[in-house]
């Protein structure tokens, strides 16, 4: 692929803090930013509208491929006009995103949209398979990972912090379930990708881990400038 823009992915699985870190490699940047989990969270959102299951793949394809969604630049997404942001960070949505994302179709359909958001100056990407599929030739790369008690224990807190009612015992059983599909679906498991900087931040602060990959980034492309 001969890329218009360079391109950093930050992989990982649910709460492993890469949201976090590609945002703010993407402010300190000025680069653009793909909230690729965001696609597939709106994809199961209408799916479970609709009534369209995995046994109907091709129909999930179409959906996605079709569904008239937009970002408005500001972080909010938009569908058809109506602002689904907070519908789809939702613990249900989430589940609803990681069926869906088991299907081929799905995933085929979402390649496009995912490549499209290469301009220039950059793209930081967060996902999954962002730089073991979407974006192989990526300049930089780096796989993020925490243990699951860690990953629900941060998750436990921002819910709790928007007065949202959750159990942590439900939380861990449910990062666990949706790890197991993520890792073991046939289509773009989630794996860390060739040369990637793998960063285990069960013990690290957000700045700790935000520092690592700055300085892996610094390495990479020494010719940046930065916010
Ligand atoms: O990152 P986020 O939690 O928003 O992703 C929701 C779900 O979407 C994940 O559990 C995963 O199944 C799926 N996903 C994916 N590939 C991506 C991003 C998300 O399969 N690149």
């Amino acid at each position: 692929m001969n890329s218009p823009a360079p391109i950093i992915t930050i992989d990982g699985p649910s709460g492993s803090g890469k949201g976090t870190i590609a945002k703010r490699l993407a402010d300190r940047l000025g680069w653009h930013f793909l909230d690729s989990g965001a696609l597939y969270r709106v994809v199961g959102l209408l799916a479970e509208q609709r009534g369209i299951t995995p046994d109907s793949p091709g129909m999930l394809g179409d959906l996605a491929r079709t569904m008239p969604l937009r970002f408005d630049g500001e972080g909010r997404v938009l569908l058809d006009g109506e602002d689904v942001s907070d519908a789809i960070r939702t613990e249900k949505a989430g589940n609803a995103a990681s069926k869906v994302a088991a299907v081929p179709q799905v995933r085929e359909a979402l390649v496009i949209w995912q490549r499209s958001y290469v301009k220039p100056p950059g793209l930081v990407a967060d996902g999954r398979d962002m730089g073991s599929v979407i974006f192989p030739g990526a300049e930089v790369k780096i796989f993020l990972t925490a243990s699951a008690e860690e990953r629900a224990a941060r998750r436990y807190k921002q819910l709790k912090e928007k007065g949202l009612d959750v159990r942590l015992a439900s939380l861990t059983a449910e990062i666990r379930e949706r790890d197991e599909r993520d890792r073991n679906r046939s289509v773009a498991p989630l794996v860390a990708p060739a040369a990637a900087l793998e960063v285990e931040s069960t013990n690290m602060s957000i700045d700790e881990v935000f520092d690592r990959v700055l300085d892996r980034v610094k390495d990479a492309l020494p010719n940046l400038t930065w916010n």
